[in-house]
């Protein structure tokens, strides 16, 4: 199948110039923000771009982890295809030397350039953010992310803690300042210096609002009212424990460790994750506003799109964090702005992939006529796509079907819930079982089954957890009908989709 499409040639001809592409990733943002309704927010500055932009409500990562989304965002290929589920291998030494989405930029007329964490850093980018297949110019780090785990954050009792809740003074914190400031200014002194002829591809990455919540303390002035908390503050009924993620990373900060929260399903007390919310608006009202500066200075043949690894419980299903198959972690914000083609705001309802994010910008620019759908097995092809452009869906009336089902996954060590090994995040070697999960517009499928981690071989007739949520009468996913016979048909209809799989749908 073959992806191009009579409007990528349309946009191709009203822009003399290629366009650049801005692409900002924020770190485990759920669409916590003013333009998905999110009363709790205050994003001027998101919702400002959001008016001139194509506005996905229903969009989806393919794992919910920072690491796996990333690669398979930026290789178009899913975390089975990459064989990537924790932080461990690096796709050009692991399973093929395949193309990414800046890389084939910087091949066909861009410079292209890495402000911040767009690959997650460390051994899933070969250490180097796939340097120097995907970059022309070297990646930039901010010198202060060192201090991440540091004990910086100020307690009622007036001692320096490293806790979950972190407000600060910028000019008190070690090398006076905090990692996306220095992305911020760093990417403002990219536009200023850049007088290439070639148009640029510029990725920046915002570390915040990933725990912990540390952000200039101001940005508290704009959430000082009552903070509305989620109605479903506990286990789905039949929720299967295999399902559960123990939020490990929440429990550990410091703050949150004094609260003696019990392992595994202990619930946060009330007035906590009221201020967690609050910290993580805050947190993303900061970022909003580094966002808003950026903007300022983008030339208007910019193609930008804003978009998350992930979401990020907040409390629903008494759960915090990623880590799971649930909408609350899986549901991302996507916005993207194109030149000349969106001039306010335009709602698209379609189910969407990060996959798709791929073919869609080489759609826009026309940088190569064609992407191919990678071919069966895990593909030979170093490049192809395992998403669809989304410019059918954005252009035309007529297409505006789109897929019919979206695809997430999560790995677990064992059926129930363990800190060693952590089975929030397992190591390759530790997983046993993996929940594959199928999202249409009505229902949300999930089945926990076996997984070989020396084949990659799923074992659908060893199941652990099954799970079934109608998002018709229940969007917040609260109960889970799969043990009812009367479902039979409908979770039968389910199974054979979600083994079927993206391909078919
Ligand atoms: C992988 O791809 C890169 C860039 O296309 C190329 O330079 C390199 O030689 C390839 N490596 C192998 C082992 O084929
Ligand atoms: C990854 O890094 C290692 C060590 O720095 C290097 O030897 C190897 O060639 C790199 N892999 C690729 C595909 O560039
Ligand atoms: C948590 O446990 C510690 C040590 O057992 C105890 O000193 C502390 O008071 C407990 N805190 C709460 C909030 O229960
Ligand atoms: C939550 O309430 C407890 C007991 O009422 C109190 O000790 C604690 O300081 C409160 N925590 C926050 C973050 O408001
Ligand atoms: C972009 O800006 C230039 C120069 O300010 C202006 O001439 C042009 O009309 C603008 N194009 C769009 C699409 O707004």
């Amino acid at each position: 199948m073959i992806v191009l499409v009579l409007f990528g040639f349309l946009v191709h001809h009203s822009i003399a110039l290629k366009p650049n592409v801005l692409m900002v990733m924020v770190d485990d943002l759920r669409p916590a923000l003013g333009v998905y309704g999110d009363d709790n927010a205050y994003t001027p500055n998101i919702d400002k771009l959001a008016r001139k932009s194509f506005v996905f409500t229903n969009a989806f990562a393919q794992q919910a982890l920072c690491a796996p989304s990333r690669n398979s965002l930026l290789t178009s290929r899913r975390p089975d295809s990459l064989h990537l589920y924790d932080f461990y291998s690096y796709w050009r030494d692991s399973v093929g030397n395949f193309t990414t989405l800046p890389q084939l930029f910087k091949d066909h007329g861009y410079y292209t350039q890495s402000i911040g964490k767009i690959f997650h850093p460390g051994i899933s980018s070969n250490n180097t953010d796939d340097s120097p297949y995907s970059w022309s110019g070297k990646p930039f780090h901010p010198r202060t992310e060192k201090y991440k785990e540091s004990k910086v954050c100020m307690t009622a009792k007036g001692i320096l803690a490293r806790n979950l809740i972190c407000p600060v003074i910028v000019d008190a914190q070690p090398g006076g300042t905090l990692p996306d400031l220095e992305s911020l200014a760093e990417a403002e002194k990219f536009l200023k210096e850049y007088k290439d002829e070639k148009p640029y591809f510029l990725a920046v990455g915002f570390h915040k609002p990933h725990l912990p919540l540390k952000f200039p303390v101001e940005y508290l002035e704009h959430h000082r009212g009552e903070v509305v908390l989620p109605v479903n503050r506990w286990r789905p009924s039949f929720m299967p424990t295999v399902a559960w993620n123990p939020w490990l990373d929440v429990k550990n900060r410091d703050d949150i460790k004094e609260l003696n929260i019990s392992f595994p399903f202990g619930l946060m007390p009330d007035n906590v994750t009221k201020e967690i919310i609050r910290n993580y608006n805050a947190a993303t009202s900061y970022i909003d506003d580094l966002i808003g500066s950026l903007l300022e200075k983008i030339d208007n043949n910019t193609i930008i799109i804003v978009t998350s690894d992930h979401g990020w419980s907040r409390g629903e299903h008494g759960e915090f964090s990623k880590f799971s198959n649930f909408d609350v972690a899986t549901h991302i914000p996507l916005i993207i702005h194109v030149p000349r083609l969106s001039n306010t705001e335009i709602i698209i309802p379609q189910l969407v992939e990060l996959v798709d994010l791929f073919p869609t910008l080489v759609d826009l620019t026309q940088i190569v006529p064609t992407l191919e759908i990678c071919n069966k097995n895990g593909s030979n092809l170093i490049l192809c796509t395992e998403g669809h452009s989304l410019v059918p869906i954005m252009v035309s009336k007529q297409a505006r079907e789109g897929k019919k089902a979206v695809f997430s996954q999560y790995p677990r060590p064992g059926a129930f819930p363990s800190e060693i090994p952590d089975s929030d995040k397992p190591r390759l070697k530790n997983i046993n079982i993996m929940g594959y999960s199928i999202r249409t517009t009505r229902y949300r499928y999930t089945e926990w089954i076996k997984f070989n981690h020396t084949t990659f071989m799923p074992d659908w007739s060893k199941v652990y957890g099954k799970e079934l949520y109608d998002h018709l009468i229940d969007a917040l996913e609260n109960m889970n009908l799969v043990t009812r016979p009367e479902l039979n048909d409908l979770i039968n209809s389910m199974h054979k989709q979600l083994i079927l799989g993206w391909r078919f749908s």
